[in-house]
């Protein structure tokens, strides 16, 4: 058996073992270990949370001092005391109020997406939606997280991927990409790690476009028409 296989197997095994619904769990429990993202009494927001391996992790850690808010498009079972879960679109017009809500007026201390579109199988057109989900996790930072917090961030590598780099490099003093063991190295999934958030994250390109050509249509078909015709 190939070494990845093993790993894989090793990782499923464990997370049966232990009670966690996903090998996606020892991913956040190795980046915890390395960043110290949470401690007792932090508040975590998991984005992208179904089945809820990192939602089990994130509230073992904070303890029934702290709390975790779990959202999906999917439904997730009921993890703990410290834990809410919201059935809900990231990208819907209420997703924040829904999660002020849950926070009770205080903001996050540390952010989590490891978000996936459903994946057609064309590489080009899943990366891609990946990386908006990823722009869109971001979006939602300033009301949700607090000044000096911190975010773990999947990505699929690909075109895109600098960009997403860049724009949360505008958005943290620090940025560190990551590859815990329990990923498989074939993947192209990547986590970005976030820290000491700024308060403030940059518009993304689209809407800078649009807020420079207000009558001029959608950056996609723009560059639709510059392909066809690049020299116009
Ligand atoms: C890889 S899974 C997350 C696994 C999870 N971290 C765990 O440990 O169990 C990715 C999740 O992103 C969710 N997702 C994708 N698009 C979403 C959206 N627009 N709003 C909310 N969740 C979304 C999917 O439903 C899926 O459950």
């Amino acid at each position: 058996m190939r070494l990845e296989e093993a790993k894989r197997d090793y990782y499923r095994r464990r997370a049966k073992e232990e009670g966690y619904r996903s090998r996606a769990a020892f991913k956040l429990k190795q980046l915890n270990n390395k960043y110290q993202l949470m401690r007792r009494g932090s508040k975590v927001v998991d984005i992208g949370a179904a089945p809820g391996g990192w939602t089990q992790v994130s509230s073992e850690l904070v303890g029934n001092v702290g709390q975790v808010i779990g959202i999906d498009l999917e439904p997730i079972k009921a993890v703990s005391k410290n834990t809410i879960i919201l059935l809900e679109d990231i990208t819907s017009s209420t997703v924040v109020e829904s999660i002020t809500n849950a926070l009770r007026g205080n903001k996050a201390d540390l952010v989590l997406a490891d978000l996936s579109p459903k994946l057609s199988g064309v590489w080009d057109m899943d990366h891609y939606k990946q990386i908006d989900l990823c722009n869109s996790a971001i979006d939602l930072l300033p009301p949700i997280l607090k000044n000096g917090g911190s975010s773990v961030m999947k990505a699929f590598d690909g075109d895109e991927f600098q960009g997403l780099v860049k724009r949360l490099k505008q958005s943290f003093e620090r940025v560190e990409i990551s590859k815990p063991n329990a990923s498989r190295k074939e993947s192209s999934e990547m986590y970005l790690v976030g820290l000491d958030f700024t308060g403030q994250v940059p518009k993304r390109h689209s809407e800078v476009y649009q807020s420079l050509h207000p009558s001029g249509g959608h950056l996609d078909s723009a560059l639709s028409d510059w392909h066809e015709n690049p020299a116009t």
